[in-house]
């Protein structure tokens, strides 16, 4: 018994001292210093398990349609997405290296990503990180999958090909 009641003292001064350590001021919020290591593994477990859960949506037939694709080059460049991420033959703009977590470069992550999370990803954002929610801006789910569409190709994706789709009337 007695055990257990010197585990509940050392619960509530820890608790005490979490609180006056976060409530006081005392940690960093600063986005100079990257998370410790086991911080920032847990935050990218916890991202990914919780996109997997959420992400549920289905790619609309015209998904795969090269109009789709090119469609969704000329949003990626008007919404903002290279400032952050870059693009084919597009540099990403200084400010997104001051960022933390690293914006990632998509080319990288398209084929590991499925359709369905980069849709979720793009609608919802990532809170408490760079990656905004592009449904609170108003972009609709039709905009959202020629955009996903267009970062599944990203790998394949010529400078030229972007120059002219990002570009095109
Ligand atoms: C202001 C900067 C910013 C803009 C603009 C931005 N992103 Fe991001 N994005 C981020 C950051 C930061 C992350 C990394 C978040 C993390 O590590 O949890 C990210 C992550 C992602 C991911 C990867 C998620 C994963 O599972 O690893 C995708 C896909 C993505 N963004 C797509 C886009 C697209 C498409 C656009 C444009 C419609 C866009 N982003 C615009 C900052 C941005």
């Amino acid at each position: 018994m007695r055990l257990f009641a010197f585990i509940g003292f050392l619960a509530v001064i820890l608790g005490i001292a979490a609180a006056g350590y976060f409530f006081g001021g005392f940690y960093s919020i600063s986005a100079v210093n990257a998370d410790p290591a086991p911080v920032a593994w847990a935050l990218t477990q916890v991202r990914n398990a919780s996109i997997g859960r959420h992400a549920t949506d289905i790619a609309p037939p015209e998904f795969t349609d090269p109009a789709t694709v090119r469609a969704g080059a000329k949003a990626f460049a008007q919404r903002g997405c290279v400032s952050c991420h870059g693009g084919p033959g597009a540099d990403w703009a200084k400010f997104s290296e001051g960022l933390r977590p690293d914006p990632p470069d998509l080319k990288d992550l398209a084929d590991a990503l499925a359709p369905r999370e980069i849709f979720w990803v793009v609608k919802n954002g990532i809170n408490m990180t760079g990656m905004p929610s592009f449904a609170r801006v108003g972009v609709d789910d039709k905009e959202i999958w020629a955009i996903t569409a267009f970062v599944k190709q990203l790998p394949k994706v010529s400078d030229e090909d972007f120059k002219a789709w990002s570009t095109a009337p």
